[in-house]
């Protein structure tokens, strides 16, 4: 399969820490994959978001509203305003029993800004957001990506997986580079199937899928294992679930708790 091909290596489980060790720390903020990296997390998972001046940010909502003391939308603000607001005191407010002082006034990062904190021996997990909002975002990915080197074809491609609920925004990242490793996540309303011909359809341009814990069962699980392609359900947070996922033979997970994850696997 691509991934394969790609040397992404089949037998590690991706232990990845879901907007950073989420569950610790506030989302897509640099403490968050600090602590993601520190959990042995195999990823740092990032939404992209971009504003009006074209900067790509890591932040999951279109709007800043929920994870920061500003209002409004990303695609409205310039990154100097951005960089004007707190991402880190609602996260303080909201769980005051994880709060510390030094979340206060943290900034929101840009792409770029992760990846130099990180470097060329981290992995990310990277996820266009509404790219019908942002036209022009996966050039504007493909340029960082390359100016930090993270494209080739070797063992470095398997440290970024490029994720979207949009086909359409992972075929323009083809488009623009064939060889990056490309995850469709895939949204369910209710419990999941799958054809073998949407199977075969994916096989064509990813390596894997997403989609939530909560929809699948092991018949779906080993139906996408059985077209070769890797299956990352979100969000896992409980250790239970966890385990239940593994038996049924998915090959990472995204998760708020990377600690809890690797505890689950040094016992399995
Ligand atoms: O990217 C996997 C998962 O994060 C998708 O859901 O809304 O948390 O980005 P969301
Ligand atoms: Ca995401």
């Amino acid at each position: 399969t691509k991934g394969s091909k790609l040397g992404m290596n089949t037998n590690k489980l991706a232990n990845v820490a879901h907007r950073g060790a989420s569950g610790h720390a506030p989302e897509h903020t640099i403490p968050s994959y600090k602590l993601g990296e520190e959990m042995k997390g195999d990823y740092i998972e990032i939404d992209l978001q971009m504003t009006k001046d074209g900067e790509l940010i890591a932040m999951h909502d279109e709007s800043v509203d929920r994870t920061t003391n500003g209002t409004g939308l990303v695609k409205d603000y310039t990154l100097e305003e951005i960089k004007q607001l707190d991402a880190g005191s609602w996260f303080n407010e909201k769980y005051p029993e994880k709060a510390k002082k030094s979340y206060e006034g943290l900034q929101v990062p840009t792409l770029e800004e992760v990846i130099q904190a990180f470097g060329k021996d981290a992995r990310y997990y990277i996820e266009t957001k509404s790219p019908e909002v942002y036209p022009g975002m996966e050039k504007e990915l493909l340029r960082v990506l390359e100016k930090y080197n993270l494209t080739g074809v070797n063992e470095r491609s398997s440290k970024v997986l490029i994720q979207s609920f949009s086909k359409e925004s992972l075929l323009k990242m083809e488009d623009l580079n064939p060889n990056l490793p490309l995850v469709q996540l895939i949204s369910y309303k209710e419990q999941a199937t799958i054809s073998d011909e949407e199977l075969n359809e994916l096989t064509e341009y990813a390596v894997g899928v997403g989609m939530s814990y909560t929809k699948i069962d092991e018949d779906y699980v080993q139906q996408v294992r059985n077209a070769g392609l890797h299956i990352h359900p979100y969000t896992v947070n409980e250790k239970e679930d966890m385990e239940r996922l593994l038996d049924w033979g998915v090959t990472g997970m995204f998760t708020n708790y990377p600690d809890r994850l690797n505890d689950v696997l040094k016992d399995k």
